[in-house]
């Protein structure tokens, strides 16, 4: 197998993390490697390096890569057990952990997993393939409404009504079981006009459905909390994220964590005893140069943002 991921943001993200010789890391979506072996040089052999993720064929090509070392561990999991995977590890807490969000060029690559609009294979989309939903079973199960909202929402796709309404007309004929008729359906659904500008006019439906399959968002979501209560003080979290929601979840519980007081304006005194968790190191978040999305365009909408505990 050969890997052609580019890693993303990685000096920044490296940098970011402050890696200690003999600290504990996660990396939290190890794909083809890229940003875990740049930790892994940064680390002293009293360092540990844990990998994790929800796609077993990328822990088989590590394994293979890595060979046996005594201080990695190599996790088949979802990254929102993080609290669960470290403490099984008999680790109480961690100096830092990293997100590279989303979904990697080597899953896309492997054409029949479904996650490309270029090729006509199964309706699939499962980054971990013991996962029992598919794509194909929420393009056929799913109601026109609950449909549009995947597709506007994830997939930011203004024809996301038209989308699911020709979806759903298809299905009523036969079943939809694979991209090729996926992409059919979205380019007959899209007016003529617009599908000349722009990005493949399948791409933002197939991101949407792929984000809905995988339950990214929700992953996410749960994951931060937990990793920044595993973290040790001074330790630093990084995120790389891709997508415009993605970005405000991780910008949302950043700052809930990172603030003092939440009680209502007026009260004499604090009463909810919130302290802050977390210093916000990337006020803004850091985006790539010109040079990085020319030599990796999917590098595009990439935003990387730095927390450490306090
Ligand atoms: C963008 S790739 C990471 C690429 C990696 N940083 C590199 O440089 O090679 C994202 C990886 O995270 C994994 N992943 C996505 N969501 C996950 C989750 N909730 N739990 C565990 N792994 C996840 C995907 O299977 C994919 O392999």
């Amino acid at each position: 197998m050969s890997l052609q991921h580019i890693p993303v943001l990685k000096e920044e993200s490296i940098s970011l993390l402050n890696i200690k010789p003999n600290g504990v890391y996660v990396d939290c979506t190890l794909g083809g490697g890229g940003h875990f072996t740049s930790i892994l040089e940064k680390l002293g052999t009293d360092g540990f390096l844990i990998g994790i993720d929800k796609d077993k064929r990328m822990i088989k090509l590590m394994n293979e890569k890595l060979g046996d070392r005594k201080n990695v561990f190599l996790i088949h999991d979802n990254f929102k057990n993080i609290k669960k995977i470290i403490t099984n590890l008999g680790f109480k807490e961690v100096d830092g952990i990293l997100y590279d969000l989303g979904v990697s060029s080597y899953q896309l690559d492997e054409k029949e997993r479904g996650f490309s609009y270029m090729e006509d294979v199964p309706l699939d989309m499962r980054m971990n393939e013991e996962q029992e939903i598919k794509a194909e079973d929420l393009v056929n199960t799913l109601s026109e409404k609950e449909l549009t909202e995947i597709i506007r929402e994830y997939g930011e796709e203004k024809w996301a009504n038209r989308i699911s309404k020709f979806i759903v007309a298809y299905r009523e004929q036969e079943r939809i079981k694979t991209t090729g008729q996926l992409v059919e359906i979205i380019k007959n659904a899209i007016p003529a006009r617009a599908r000349r500008r722009g990005p493949h006019p399948a791409k933002r439906t197939f991101q949407a459905l792929r984000i809905a399959v995988n339950d990214e968002m929700d992953s996410l979501k749960e994951s931060l909390y937990d990793a920044v209560d595993i973290l040790a003080v001074e330790g630093r979290c990084c995120v790389i994220s891709f997508h415009s929601l993605e970005d405000r979840i991780v910008k949302r519980v950043f700052k809930y964590l990172a603030k003092d007081c939440e009680c209502p304006p007026g009260l004499p005194e604090c009463v909810c005893n919130k302290k802050s968790e977390l210093k916000i190191l990337t006020k803004k978040p850091i985006i790539p140069t010109k040079q990085e999305i020319g030599q990796n365009p999917r590098s595009r909408s990439a935003k990387l943002r730095a927390v450490e505990k306090v």
